[in-house]
């Protein structure tokens, strides 16, 4: 250690929700349950729809592929929200720190573009539904799918890089429960004013952009929809549609207001329990309103 640009801080405590000595127990037993929910119902929805042949289709290719990054992207920070929510010590090797941050951006990006992909494939099948089997082929579902993955890796990446590079040699706790982006670079010993405002301006891309094309997808479909001449069909395609936008804006609206704040508003820590809802809340109920409330799973579970 000690040369010039590298890290004087070797561990980084979480604080987490200590404040709250009350909430801890409570905090826990809520963020269990929907933690088992989330990788119990996401790993069930992998294994269905690779078992059944009715079920490879676009949408459950796109489905599995979710409930998989689900599955890691809850890992990434909830069981170490778990056991620091028991325990007294609650801090994070420097380096597990960068790791954390690293993957949680890797999947929660990749999220993002796989959710607009989601949103595309429904928008082709309701607004276009002739054309569907010619555009929505087979290697278009893998171009789509590794696009948001390969987006997810090259973000997740350079992001990381260039804040962990920083000079960290001074306090080094944070009031939230996992190394987020804005809470660390608060510890930055260094002016981050400009790279605060880059994190802004690739939130407005990576985040901004992906929801925007949901909205557009969700617009153009309700407009068909609404276009529809049966009033059973045009109820029944409003009701997926509107539990899919409530989750998706759910997500996107916690995850903007949190990312396109300064970080001096940051460092008070009323940001977790927004947090919460897009590390704990969306992921767990995502796969279920994309697939409980769907036939063709609930039979293909039966099956099972
Ligand atoms: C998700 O999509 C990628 C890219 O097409 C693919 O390689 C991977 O196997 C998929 N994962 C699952 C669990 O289906």
């Amino acid at each position: 250690m000690g040369k010039g640009n590298q890290s004087c801080v070797t561990e980084i405590e979480l604080l987490g929700f200590s404040d709250f000595r009350a909430l801890q127990v409570p905090l826990f037993v809520l963020v269990l349950a929907f933690y088992v929910f989330a990788v119990v119902g996401n790993t069930l929805i992998v294994l269905v729809t690779a078992a059944h042949p009715a079920l490879h289709t676009p949408m459950y290719f796109f489905l599995r592929n979710l409930s998989f990054l689900e599955v890691c992207y809850t890992s990434v920070t909830l069981p170490k929200l778990l056991v620091n929510l028991l325990s007294e010590s609650q801090t994070i090797s420097f380096l597990g720190c960068g790791a954390q941050m690293c993957f949680f951006l890797f999947f929660g990006i990749t999220e993002c573009c796989l959710l607009s992909a989601m949103a595309y494939n429904r928008y082709v099948a309701i607004c276009c539904p002739l054309q569907y089997a010619l555009i929505v082929n087979q290697r278009l579902c893998a171009q789509l799918a590794g696009g948001a993955w390969t987006i997810g890796t090259l973000a997740a990446f350079s992001q990381t890089v260039s804040i962990f590079t920083m000079p960290f040699c001074g306090p080094n706790r944070i009031s939230h429960f996992f190394c987020d982006i804005l809470p660390v670079l608060g510890l930055a010993t260094t002016d981050t004013h400009q790279y605060e405002a880059a994190v802004t301006i690739l939130t407005v891309l990576l985040i901004l952009v992906p929801f925007l094309l949901i909205l557009l997808s969700y617009s153009l479909i309700i407009s068909t929809i609404l276009k529809m001449p049966s009033a059973e069909g045009r109820h029944k395609a409003f009701s997926t549609c509107s539990s899919h936008l409530l989750v998706v804006s759910l997500f996107y609206g916690s995850a903007i207001l949190i990312y396109m704040q300064p970080t001096s508003v940051q460092s008070q820590g009323h940001d977790r329990f927004l947090s919460l809802v897009y590390t704990v809340l969306t992921p767990t109920f995502n796969p279920v309103i994309y697939s409980l409330r769907n036939k063709e799973i609930k039979s293909a579970l039966r099956k099972s």
